[in-house]
């Protein structure tokens, strides 16, 4: 294609293209959404966008993240689709992977009608959904599984605890092995129900009811053990995994030997696991109760830990897990059975449109990680492991123009009042941050200029997805 005379919808022009493995000068031309044209010189397109002194990145693609969600008698989820994409659009993403929950006694598609139904028409990124299988019934295997697979939903998460929610042994191998007939990806919630509800007795029993004993209830052991039977499991069926939201180092050795034993899986982490630790749960006055989620933040170590899993490659995703929660709210943090113990306390946290900075700031500007391993980490392996790519996650032709450009030098504070979304607090409020999404082009139109939103709601599509990369 000759590129010289070529008149584009936009340029991107002066920019420092970065993707998961390079990093150079280039002018992006985009047309009909794509991106047709990497190179330097080309005529004004009819729109420009300067990106002279930016990083110019793939918008990130936040793969964990709860909107909506029902989550027990009295509690509401913080965010609807509006707010929680408009505040990951504002943080730099482009794609968000929200859960659509199956209650049990409903099946996959009338779940899925009914997140539709609240998605449709009110995103400001791009959205597309796994499917969480609480009740396997024959039918749900036997026969939605497969039929949804081949509808783009690719993707399914199981939950080894919470009540409500948690398969058995034997219900989680009969939906490991209908997800591999399917093709889907299958994501692990690792921790072990029985000993978490064993110990949630304990400290109530002991009248040890404050936020903080969210923590000691479900400790280290109760996530290793769980991630080795979730690895074992998937490997008796031998079905591709994402262990997901991990903690701490014993369960990335888990992971880590998994590996070693040929397993195809995929490890995740998050935020929350990299900067808070259980001593944030602490306090005489129900504040604890902010940094509520499962797993647990740990302690130091296993941050560093989860740092060395981001640099040396145990770890493909980091993902922000955004489960929000308002905090003065008798709907959300303070209910009255919250108050009275910790078991009732929602898990879960806000997240969606800090995750990018966090990790822009405390990895690439602190020189743990380089740009190229951000790029993999928050979008491009996203992309790859969900079937998305390479529409989404990269820097080349073809591929979404979808965009962020980053100023490297921006120093910010973070405060839950510019982040957009609906809960009333973050937990990194107050936190200084270098480097932040100046504008950010959603299949390549701009959708925030400068910091603030310019796109209008209902710009986000819906996004049916392949195979992941973990079926070869
Ligand atoms: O506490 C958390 N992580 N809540 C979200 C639900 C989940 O387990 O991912
Ligand atoms: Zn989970
Ligand atoms: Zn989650």
């Amino acid at each position: 294609m000759s590129v010289s005379g070529a008149i584009f919808d936009t340029v991107v022009r002066g920019g420092t293209v970065v993707t998961a493995a390079d990093t150079f000068a280039a002018d992006i031309g985009i047309r009909d959404g794509r991106i047709v044209a990497l190179g330097k010189d080309f005529a004004a397109g009819h729109r420009e966008v300067d990106a002279r002194g930016l990083l110019v990145l793939p918008g990130g693609i936040d793969s964990h993240v709860h909107i909506a969600q029902p989550s027990g008698e009295g509690i509401v989820m913080a965010d609807d689709f509006e707010s929680a994409t408009r505040s990951a659009l504002l943080g730099g993403n482009t794609t968000v992977m929200p859960f659509c929950l199956q209650e049990k006694g409903v099946g996959l598609r009338a779940a899925l009608k009914a997140y539709h139904a609240l998605a449709d028409g009110n995103c400001y990124t791009d959205v597309s959904f796994h499917l969480i299988v609480s009740d396997p019934t024959p039918t749900v295997l036997g026969q939605e599984m497969p039929a949804l697979a081949e509808e783009g939903y690719t993707s399914i998460k199981v939950f080894m605890t919470y009540e409500g929610l948690r398969l058995r042994d034997d219900e989680i191998l009969a939906t490991l092995d209908a997800a591999r007939r399917a093709q889907q990806v299958v994501l692990v919630h690792c921790e072990n129900e029985d000993a978490i509800r064993y110990l949630i007795g304990r400290r109530e029993a002991d009248g040890d009811i404050a936020p903080y004993h969210h923590a000691t209830s479900r400790p280290v052991a109760a996530e290793r053990e769980a991630t080795h039977r979730a690895l074992s499991l998937a490997e008796i069926v031998d079905t591709p995994v994402v262990i997901v939201h991990v903690s701490n180092r014993e369960a990335m050795e888990e992971i880590g030997r998994a590996r070693l034993r040929g397993q195809k899986i995929a490890g995740e982490t998050c935020p929350q696991y990299l900067v808070l630790t259980a001593e944030d749960l602490k306090s005489e006055d129900f504040e604890g109760a902010k940094y509520v989620c499962s797993p647990p933040p740990r302690d130091k170590p296993s941050q560093e830990a989860c740092w060395q899993g981001l640099e040396t490659g145990v770890f493909d995703l980091y993902s922000s897990d955004h489960c929000p929660f308002r905090f003065d709210d008798p709907a959300g943090k303070k209910s009255e059975k919250g108050k009275a113990s910790f078991r009732w306390i929602p898990n879960g946290i806000p997240g969606v449109g800090t995750r990018l900075p966090i990790l822009y700031s405390e990895g690439v500007a602190k020189g743990r990680i380089d740009i190229n391993r951000f790029v993999a980490l928050t979008a491009t392996n996203h992309a790859k492991l969900y079937g998305l790519y390479p529409k989404k996650g990269t820097i080349a032709i073809g591929s979404d123009a979808d965009l962020a450009l980053w100023d490297p030098a921006s120093a910010r504070t973070i405060r839950n009042e510019d982040l957009a979304h609906g809960a009333d607090y973050t937990p990194y409020e107050g936190m200084a941050v270098t480097g932040w999404p100046v504008t950010v082009l959603l299949r390549g139109e701009v959708a925030v200029e400068h910091g603030k939103l310019v796109a209008a709601k209902g710009k986000g599509s819906y996004l049916a997805r392949g195979r992941s990369a973990l079926f070869g």
